[in-house]
C-alpha cells in the first residue's frame, strides 16, 4: 500500500493506495475520526458491484452505514440529485462530525463533494474512486460542482476531503474504453511533470493495460503525489494548477462541440493534447524528438476520431466561448520538453486552425507529427 499526503495545514489529508486494502482502510478511518455515522452515496452500476463489500468494511470498523444511490452518469450532476442527498443526509441524522462517502467515479464524487460541502455548512467527506479518472484526478483536489442546464460544474465549492481511499481492485470491472480515457490523464501528468513517469508507463505499456498491481499503485501513486504536490502549491487555481489544463482547452471545446455525446473527457483530453504537441513543435518551443515520443505514447492509446464532418467552426466557437471567461485570451499550456510546460496566450488563430482541420479530418497523432506548417 502506497500513502500520498495532500499537503494542506489544517486541511491535510492522507491518500491511501493499494490493492484489495477493503479491511484496512476503515480501520484506519476509524482510527482518524471517531466512528459515527456514515452516508454512502454510490451509482446504480458500481453500488451492485461494491456497494455490500463497502458497508461490511465500513460496518466491521464501527460506522452505522445508510446508502444513497443516483442513476449513474453525468445527468445526476444536478442541483435536483444534490436536493435528493440532502434529504438522504437529514433522514439518516447525519451530523457534521459524521462521514458522507463517495463510492464512484468523478460524478459520484464532485456530486457528493458538492453535497459533503453544503449541507450543514460541510460535513467531513472522503472519497473512494472507482475509475481510473477519479483516481488520479477528481478525487484529489477539492473540486466539487454540478452542472447548470447552461454549463457544466457552474454550481461548486472547493472543499477538500478528509481521506481518500484508491482501491486498486475496482479497476477489474471498469470498461477498457474508461480505462483508456483515465489513461490520457496519467500520461498528462508525464508530459506536464514527470519524464519518469511517462517513461514508466512507455516501458510498461503492456503491463499497464493488464492492471499489474505493483505497476498500478506506483504509476496511480505518482499522478496522486503530483497532484497532490500542484494542488498544495496553488489550491485555488490562481496560478500553478493551470497547468493541470495542459490538454484541455481544445480537448473541452471538442467535448463542447459535440454536446458531451462523443467523447468521454479523457479521449477529447487526449486528442486536445495531441494538437497541443503539435502547436508547440510549429512554435518551435518543442524538438522534434520530444513531440515525436509523445505523440507515439498517445498513439498507443489511440486518439478517438471526431463524429463525421464536425465542422472546425464549431469548435472554434466552443473555443471562444470559453476565451470569454477567461478575459478574452485563449490560454494554451504548452510542453516545452517532456515534464515542462508553460502557459502561452499568443498562439496564432491560423496555427489552431490547421492542427484543428488535420485531426477532424481524420488525423491520427502520427498525421499530426507529419503536418507541415
Ligand atoms: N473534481 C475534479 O477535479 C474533476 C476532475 C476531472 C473530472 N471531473 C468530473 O468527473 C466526471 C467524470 O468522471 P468519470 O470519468 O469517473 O465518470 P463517471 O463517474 O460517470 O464513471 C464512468 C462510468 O463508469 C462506471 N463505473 C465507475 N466505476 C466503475 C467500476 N469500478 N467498474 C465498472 N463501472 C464503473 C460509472 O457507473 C459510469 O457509468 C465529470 O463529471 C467531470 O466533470 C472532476
Ligand atoms: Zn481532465
Amino acid at each position: 500500500m502506497r500513502l500520498v499526503e495532500v499537503a494542506l495545514a489544517e486541511r491535510s489529508y492522507p491518500i491511501y493506495i493499494g490493492q484489495n486494502i477493503w479491511r484496512e482502510i476503515p480501520r484506519l478511518w476509524a482510527e482518524r475520526l471517531k466512528p459515527g455515522k456514515v452516508l454512502l452515496v454510490s451509482d446504480e452500476t458500481v453500488f451492485p458491484l461494491y456497494g455490500r463489500r463497502m458497508v461490511d468494511s465500513l460496518q466491521q470498523a464501527g460506522f452505522a452505514v445508510k446508502s444513497a444511490v443516483v442513476p449513474a452518469g453525468e445527468g445526476s450532476k444536478t442541483l435536483a440529485k444534490a436536493d435528493q442527498l440532502y434529504s438522504a443526509a437529514i433522514l439518516a441524522g447525519l451530523e457534521r462530525r459524521d462521514l458522507l462517502v463517495a463510492l464512484g467515479g468523478g460524478v459520484v464524487g464532485d456530486l457528493a463533494g458538492f453535497v459533503a460541502a453544503t449541507y450543514l455548512r460541510g460535513v467531513n467527506f472522503a472519497q473512494v474512486p472507482t475509475t481510473l479518472l477519479a483516481q488520479v484526478d477528481s478525487s484529489v483536489g477539492g473540486k466539487t460542482a454540478v452542472n447548470h442546464s447552461l454549463g457544466k460544474n457552474l454550481i461548486g465549492a472547493f472543499y477538500q476531503p478528509k481521506l481518500v481511499w484508491v482501491e486498486l481492485d475496482t479497476l477489474v470491472t471498469l470498461p477498457q474504453r474508461e480505462y483508456l480515457a483515465g489513461a490520457a490523464e496519467v500520461i498528462k501528468y508525464g508530459v506536464i511533470l514527470s519524464e519518469a513517469l511517462l517513461n514508466l508507463l512507455a516501458a510498461r505499456w503492456q503491463d499497464f493495460l493488464a492492471k499489474e498491481p505493483e505497476l498500478l499503485t506506483a504509476v496511480v501513486g505518482d499522478c496522486c503525489a503530483l497532484k497532490a504536490a500542484v494542488v498544495a502549491a496553488d489550491e485555488r487555481e490562481a496560478g500553478l494548477r493551470a497547468i493541470l489544463n495542459f490538454g484541455h482547452t481544445l480537448g473541452h471545446a471538442l467535448e463542447a462541440a459535440t454536446a458531451y455525446g462523443h467523447y468521454l473527457h479523457g479521449e477529447a483530453v487526449l486528442a486536445g493534447m495531441a494538437m497541443a504537441v503539435k502547436l508547440a513543435l510549429g512554435k518551435g518551443i518543442l524538438s522534434s524528438e520530444d513531440s515525436a515520443r509523445l505523440l507515439e505514447v498517445f498513439g498507443r492509446v489511440g486518439l478517438v476520431a471526431p463524429p463525421p464532418a464536425l465542422p472546425a467552426a464549431d469548435v472554434l466557437a466552443a473555443l471562444n466561448r470559453d476565451k470569454k471567461r477567461e478575459a478574452g485570451k485563449t490560454v494554451f499550456i504548452l510542453p516545452e520538453a517532456i515534464g515542462r510546460v508553460r502557459a502561452f496566450d499568443d498562439l496564432a488563430a491560423e496555427a489552431v486552425r490547421q492542427v484543428l482541420d488535420c485531426y477532424l479530418s481524420g488525423g491520427t497523432a502520427g498525421d499530426l507529427l507529419r503536418l507541415t506548417d
